[in-house]
Parts: structure tokens; C-alpha cells; sequence
């Protein structure tokens, strides 16, 4: 063979290996079923539907945000004056904008044709969101982990569930399927990878590399806690140990209080004015499943806020003590302005951008800062190119933040009390105002405090 010959073929061989690997590259990248627009709004059933057999189960998920995920005011204002502008200035966002909606309403996003589906106030199927008819049509995550509205579903009169039931539906079939008992089920849309291959959501993710997962304790078992007696369905007999769907999380103060345990102690009991005292405050997540805060990290800050009364009733503020990490200023509150990112969508070229944080300078913040493309932080997850340190509190992980705190020497002589408190907030204040979001997204949540004294000397 001439050595042209044999460069041929060695040419056709590697061109037919780069097909091969990408195919199969192909084949693991997209899922098996493209779900958007496939089928009819009109293939599928309304909630309202379910509630007339399971009443029960209906009125604790129209309690649950979860039945408000596209109709819920801050939802309604960065889906249409962010997402859907941003989407129109730069057309390569147009697939994950559309994409926003196989999370918040998979109805419209597989049974519409119209991206943005109609707004809320136009009261079209959109507004069902996460619906009984979205989980319940579920058969299975099509990719591995589940991210990004993976979901297989496919719409008809067969219901899916975990449970055998006692009866059977005069309204429908029901085939048990343990994949209802997965944590993947629920990872379909609570894990989520951005356009810039960044995990911008991962409270599944987070929840299997956590002690919960070796426990076998799943996010069902804590959002859907079993109890009873209670009647699933009008013709059955009431169960005790009945899936309640209450799908209470982050704007549940209930489930929020007491998230994080919070004690602090002094390094010594007394001190002169000029003398300096160091208090430790360990704080211990015993409750979540994953970290605290997860989910839409962008938006949601926790701070620690640490404050001296003497005996005067005069107030200082302390300053946590710098732990030296790399990107440790964005988890100290600082005077800074940020999300400038924001004036693309608005039409505001020139825009400065608004406070960072919004709380008192100086306190601890448990978060994880996510950043644009120019490297500014920005609450726009879809727009984020890289995160930050990640300084949340992981489940039952237990961070201890010291305050070296100098008596001042106008303090008074007697009791000092020295108090820590734990504060959350779903969307950092100086954005929701700026935007106009209804002040109940902004508001301070309290997680917990504890106190400590010491004794001034004069
Ligand atoms: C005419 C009454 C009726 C209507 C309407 C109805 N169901 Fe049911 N459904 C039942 C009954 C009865 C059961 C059996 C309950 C049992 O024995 O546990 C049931 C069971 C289920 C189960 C399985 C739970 C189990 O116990 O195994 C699911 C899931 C379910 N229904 C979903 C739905 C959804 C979603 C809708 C609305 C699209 C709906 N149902 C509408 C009567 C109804
Ligand atoms: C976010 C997903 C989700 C939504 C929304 C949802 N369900 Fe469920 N539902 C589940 C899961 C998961 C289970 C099964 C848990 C298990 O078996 O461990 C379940 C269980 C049930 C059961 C059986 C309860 C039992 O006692 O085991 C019924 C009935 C039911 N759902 C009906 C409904 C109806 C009606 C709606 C709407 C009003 C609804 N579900 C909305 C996820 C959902
Ligand atoms: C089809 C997508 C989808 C699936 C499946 C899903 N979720 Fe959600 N979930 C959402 C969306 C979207 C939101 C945001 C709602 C909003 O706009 O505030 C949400 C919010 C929540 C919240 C936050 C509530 C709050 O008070 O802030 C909890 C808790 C939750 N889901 C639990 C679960 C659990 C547990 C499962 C699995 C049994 C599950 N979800 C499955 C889409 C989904
Ligand atoms: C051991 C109990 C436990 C388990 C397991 C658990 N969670 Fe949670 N979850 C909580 C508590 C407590 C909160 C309220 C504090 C908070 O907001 O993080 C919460 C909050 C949430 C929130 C709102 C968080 C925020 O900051 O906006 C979402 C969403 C959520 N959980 C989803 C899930 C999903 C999905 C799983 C399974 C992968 C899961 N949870 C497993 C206890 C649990
Ligand atoms: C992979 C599923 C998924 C996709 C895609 C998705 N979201 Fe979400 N979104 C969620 C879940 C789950 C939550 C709830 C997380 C939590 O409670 O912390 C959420 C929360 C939010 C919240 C906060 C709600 C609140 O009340 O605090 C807003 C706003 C939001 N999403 C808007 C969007 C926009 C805009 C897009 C598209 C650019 C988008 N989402 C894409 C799943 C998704």
C-alpha cells in the first residue's frame, strides 16, 4: 500500500471515531424526550378536578408555594421584567428563558405553544404551576442526576403514586411506581445547571453527598411528612400514615425557626473598659436535609447580627473576627453596590446597581455569591458564569464565627448582655425594593438567638 493510501485511512478511521464518540456524547447529553409544546393544554386535567375526590390533599398544596410557581408576585416580576427582556436582548437566552417554565408550570411549558405563556392575571392553565397532574403523571427522571425539568410524562387517564391503594378511582387508573419514594423525583426540578454549565440550583445534589442520604431519610419524609388519620380520597377509609402535602420550606417562618441551633459564650466573665473579650457563637443546622440556605441561593441570605446592651441600655454593634478565606468579603456585609447586571433587561445602560446586602456592616452572611460574566454579582441565575465561596451551613454542620469585641470606654459598670442573633431573608432587601417586590419576600425571618453576659468592671 502506498503511504497515501494508508494516511487515508487513518484519516477515515479517526473521522469515524469523532462521529462515533460524538454521537454517543449526543445520546448522553439530551434527554430521551423533548417534553416542550408536545402536546395540548386541553390533554390535561386541572387540579380543580382532583379536588372534588382527594379535597384534603387540594387544600394543603394550594397552601404550598409549589401551587404558586408561576403565579406568586416575585416569580410574575423575574420571569417577565428580567428573564423574558433579557431573553429578547440577547436571543441566545431564549431556550433557558422558555426552560424557566418546565420548572414553574410544566403544563404550559408541554401543553403551550405560546412562550411566555399568558400572565397570570389572564387566568389561562399556566397558572396551575407544579400541579397534582405534573406529579402524578411522572414516570421517571430521564437523565442521571435529575436536573432541569428531566421529568417523563406523558399525559392520560393513569395516575402514578407511591401507595397501593384500598379502592379503586372511578376516575382514574393508578399504577404504584417507586420512583415516587426517590428524592430524584423531586431533584427533576430542584437541581438545575444554567446555560454556562454552572449548578445554579442543587438541593438534591446537596441533600446525596449529606448524612440524610446514608440515613435513607428523603425530602418526602420531611416536606410530606406521613400522618393521619386522614382521608386521601373521599371513598377510601382514612389512612395513618397518609403522605401530607405540605411542601412547607423557606417561606414557611414555622419550618425556618429553629432551622439553625445558636448559642454564644465569652473567653472571660469580666472586664475593664480598654479590655478585649472574644465571644464564640456556634451555630448548628439541625434541621435541613441539605444547606441552609438552598434552592434559590442567589436571592437568599442568613446573617448573624451580634449586639452588646451594657447596663445603661446602651447598644454596640460587634464585628465578626476575619477567618481569612479566599472570598471571605462576601460573607461579611460591606457597603458595596452591586447586581449591576440588572440594567440589561431594564434598558438601563448606565445602570450602578443597589446596595449588596442591605443589613448592618460587619455581620457574618451564610451564603454563596453567584456572579455575571464580568464578574459582578447578580441574583440573575441564569446569567451567572461562576460562583463564589460557598459558605452555607450543610446539614448538621456546625460553623462557630468568633467576635473579638474591645470594651468600649463609655461602657458602663454591670451586667453586659451580649446577644446573637440569626436572621434569614429570602431576597436580599435593596433588590426587592428596587424591583418593587411585595415587602413579605424581603422581610426578616427570625431563625434563632441566644444570649450571654459578663460583668463590666468600672
Ligand atoms: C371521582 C373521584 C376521583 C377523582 C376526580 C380523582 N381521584 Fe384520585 N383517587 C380516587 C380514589 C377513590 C383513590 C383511591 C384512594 C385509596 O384507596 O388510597 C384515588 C387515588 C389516587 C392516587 C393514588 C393514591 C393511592 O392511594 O394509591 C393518585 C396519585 C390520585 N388519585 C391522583 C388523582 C389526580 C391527580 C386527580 C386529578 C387529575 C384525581 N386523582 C382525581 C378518586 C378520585
Ligand atoms: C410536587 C409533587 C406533587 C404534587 C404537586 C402533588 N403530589 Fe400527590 N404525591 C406526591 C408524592 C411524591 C406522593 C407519594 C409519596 C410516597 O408514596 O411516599 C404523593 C402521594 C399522593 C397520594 C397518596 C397519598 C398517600 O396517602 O400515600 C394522593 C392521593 C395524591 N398524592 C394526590 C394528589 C393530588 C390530588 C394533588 C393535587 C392537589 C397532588 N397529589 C399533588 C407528589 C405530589
Ligand atoms: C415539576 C417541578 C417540581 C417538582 C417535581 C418538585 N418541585 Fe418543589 N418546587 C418547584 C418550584 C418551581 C418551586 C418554587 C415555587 C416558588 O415559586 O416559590 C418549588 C418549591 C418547593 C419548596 C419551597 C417552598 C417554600 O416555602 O419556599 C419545597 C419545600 C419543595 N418545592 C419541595 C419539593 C419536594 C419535596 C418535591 C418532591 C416530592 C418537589 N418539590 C418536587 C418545582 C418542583
Ligand atoms: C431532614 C429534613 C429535610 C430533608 C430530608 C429535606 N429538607 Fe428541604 N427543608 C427542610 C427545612 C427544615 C427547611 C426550611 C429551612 C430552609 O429554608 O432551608 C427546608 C427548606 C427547603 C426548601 C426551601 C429552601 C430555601 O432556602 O429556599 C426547598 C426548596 C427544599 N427544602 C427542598 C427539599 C428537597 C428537594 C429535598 C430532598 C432532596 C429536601 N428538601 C430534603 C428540611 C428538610
Ligand atoms: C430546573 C427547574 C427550574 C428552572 C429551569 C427554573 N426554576 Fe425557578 N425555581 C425552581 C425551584 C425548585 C425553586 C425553589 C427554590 C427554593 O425554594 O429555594 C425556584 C425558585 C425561583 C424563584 C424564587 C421564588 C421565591 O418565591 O422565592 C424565582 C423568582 C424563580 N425561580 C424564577 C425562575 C426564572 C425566571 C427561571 C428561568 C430563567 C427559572 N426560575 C428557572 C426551579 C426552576
Amino acid at each position: 500500500m502506498s503511504r497515501k493510501t494508508n494516511s487515508l485511512i487513518l484519516m477515515l478511521v479517526g473521522f469515524s471515531c469523532i462521529v462515533i464518540l460524538s454521537l454517543a456524547a449526543f445520546r448522553l447529553l439530551t434527554p430521551q424526550e423533548d417534553l416542550k409544546s408536545k402536546y395540548d393544554y386541553k390533554d390535561f386535567e386541572s387540579a380543580k378536578k382532583c379536588r372534588s375526590c382527594h379535597p384534603g390533599i387540594y387544600e394543603q398544596w394550594s397552601q404550598a408555594m409549589m401551587s404558586q410557581a408561576y403565579t406568586h408576585h416575585w416569580d410574575e416580576i423575574e420571569y417577565f421584567n428580567l428573564a423574558v427582556p433579557h431573553a429578547a436582548a440577547k436571543p441566545d437566552l431564549k431556550d433557558p428563558v422558555d426552560g424557566c417554565n418546565g420548572c414553574h408550570t410544566p403544563l404550559a411549558f408541554i401543553g403551550g405553544k405560546q412562550f411566555p405563556p399568558p400572565r397570570p392575571s389572564e387566568k389561562s392553565m399556566a397558572n396551575e404551576s407544579v400541579s397534582c397532574e405534573v406529579c402524578h403523571l411522572t414516570q421517571s427522571a430521564q437523565t442521571d442526576p435529575p436536573f432541569n425539568f428531566s421529568y417523563l410524562i406523558r399525559p392520560g387517564m393513569t395516575k402514578f403514586a407511591g401507595r397501593t391503594p384500598t379502592v379503586e378511582s372511578p376516575a382514574h387508573k393508578i399504577v404504584t411506581n417507586d420512583f415516587f419514594r426517590t428524592t430524584e423525583f423531586c431533584g427533576n426540578c430542584h437541581n438545575e445547571k444554567n446555560p454556562f454549565g454552572v449548578w445554579v440550583k442543587s438541593t438534591q445534589l446537596e441533600w446525596k453527598e449529606g448524612p440524610y442520604a446514608k440515613e435513607g431519610v428523603h425530602c418526602q419524609d420531611c416536606h410530606m411528612p406521613k400522618g393521619g388519620p386522614f382521608l386521601n380520597a373521599l371513598m377510601t377509609k382514612p389512612y395513618n400514615d397518609a403522605r401530607i402535602h405540605l411542601f412547607h420550606g423557606a417561606h414557611d417562618p414555622g419550618k425556618v425557626r429553629g432551622t439553625i441551633e445558636v448559642r454564644i459564650h465569652p473567653d472571660i466573665r469580666e472586664a475593664e473598659p480598654g479590655e478585649s473579650v472574644i465571644f464564640t457563637v456556634a451555630l448548628f443546622n439541625q434541621k435541613t436535609g441539605h444547606k441552609f440556605p438552598t434552592g434559590s441561593v442567589e436571592d437568599r441570605i442568613a446573617w448573624l447580627n451580634v449586639e452588646a446592651t451594657d447596663s445603661k441600655g446602651k447598644v454596640y454593634h460587634l464585628n465578626v473576627d476575619k477567618k481569612g478565606f479566599v472570598g471571605e468579603e462576601y460573607t461579611i456585609s460591606g457597603d458595596y453596590l452591586a447586581y449591576q447586571d440588572m440594567g440589561v433587561p431594564l434598558g438601563l445602560p448606565d445602570f450602578k446597581g443597589v446596595q449588596r446586602d442591605g443589613i448592618p456592616t460587619g455581620d457574618r452572611i451564610f451564603r454563596m455569591p453567584y456572579f455575571d460574566p464580568e464578574g459582578r454579582m447578580t441574583i440573575m441565575q441564569w446569567n451567572t458564569a461562576k460562583q463564589g465561596v460557598d459558605y452555607r451551613i450543610g446539614p448538621r454542620e456546625t460553623k462557630v464565627e468568633k467576635f473579638t469585641f474591645r470594651i468600649p470606654n463609655d461602657a458602663a459598670p454591670g451586667v453586659m448582655t451580649v446577644k446573637a442573633v440569626l436572621n434569614y431573608q429570602l431576597l436580599v432587601k435593596p433588590v426587592a425594593d428596587f424591583l418593587k417586590v411585595p415587602p413579605d419576600e424581603s422581610e426578616i425571618k427570625h431563625v434563632n438567638d441566644h444570649s450571654t453576659s459578663i460583668q463590666i468592671l468600672p
